[in-house]
């Protein structure tokens, strides 16, 4: 029997329906709207992409959003003072600079410089240790958080579940297995990080319950990788040639689709399964900085 599909499309419609009521009660209530700052530099077509559809987001939820797009040769130390003044903004309470940056600019300098209380990205070290600790004063990455939201809607039992993740990347590795291996809810998973150095990767793959793929290879993983009855979360976009497309290319996820949905008891498909929710979490997170801003 095919596999359930995993709708980040419907997920992430539900979640912000839950999250219109409070932005309105925040704009109405205490006079607060809920601000997001997307920070890209260059012109990096999938970036450009994703930027526009935080944007789109912003608004579609009566958010304030403000894209600042800067030329691929802005110097570091102009990116900092770019961060510095959203730091300082009162209209702004979340804020990203969309990666990867260009090699001249030290990416780890830049998400440092970020205010840990406007890093929705999750990519701030204390926002990071936070959630290594299971402190849920911090904010969990977008994607990570999307991921975990995904499995706990579709009524997937994590908890005792042997989770399999390949990928050790710290935007989406590396935060899902903290979020996974948290105690609590959407949590107590045992949890294995597979990359590219794993011996036997589909030895191991082949023993979850539940399978994480965000390696950034285009349909990695393969039927016989998987257990029957896994479930199946493809957080990969890859854009691959395609001359019968108007655009010359089609997104594929990290997972063969086709073949592994016959196999899995559960997948999610790309387009439409984790970019959507990776846009949904970030707005969820914005609204919680702007609660806090709120309640100071
Ligand atoms: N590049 C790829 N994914 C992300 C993300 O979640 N946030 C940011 N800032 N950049 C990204």
């Amino acid at each position: 029997m095919p596999a359930k599909i995993i709708s980040g499309e419907e997920i992430g419609a539900e979640i912000r329906a839950e999250l219109k009521p409070e932005i309105d009660r925040l704009k109405e209530k205490q006079g607060v709207t809920p601000g997001l700052a997307v920070v890209l530099v260059g012109e990096d077509p999938a970036s450009q992409v994703y930027v526009r559809m935080k944007g789109r987001a912003c608004e579609d939820m009566g958010m304030h959003g403000e894209s600042i797009v800067l030329p691929e040769s802005t110097s570091e130390h102009e990116l900092l003072a770019t961060v510095d003044r959203l730091n300082e903004d009162p209209a702004i309470h979340g804020m990203i600079v969309q990666l990867p940056v260009p090699d001249h600019i030290d990416a780890n300098k830049v998400l440092r410089r970020i205010d840990p209380q406007k890093d929705v990205d999750g990519f701030h070290p204390e926002n990071v240790g936070k959630v290594a600790i299971g402190d849920d004063s911090g904010f969990p990455p977008a994607t990570p958080f999307g991921v975990q939201q995904m499995l706990m809607r579709s009524g997937i039992e994590i908890s005792g579940a042997h989770a399999v993740i390949v990928g050790r990347s710290n935007i989406v590795g590396r935060p899902v297995a903290s979020l996974l291996l948290q105690k609590g809810p959407g949590g107590n998973a045992t949890v294995t990080v597979c990359h590219s150095r794993t011996k036997n990767i589909g030895e191991v793959t082949r023993s979850a319950d539940i399978l994480i793929v965000a390696i950034g290879r285009p349909e990695f993983v393969k039927a016989d990788m998987v257990r029957p009855g896994a479930v199946v979360i493809d957080v990969g976009t890859n854009r691959v040639d395609d001359a019968t497309r108007e655009r010359g290319y089609r997104l594929v996820g990290d997972v063969d689709f086709d073949a592994v949905k016959e196999v899995a008891s559960a997948i999610s498909p790309v387009p439409g399964g984790v970019g959507p929710m990776t846009v949904t979490m970030l707005i969820y997170n914005t609204v919680r900085a702007a609660q806090r801003w709120a309640a100071i």
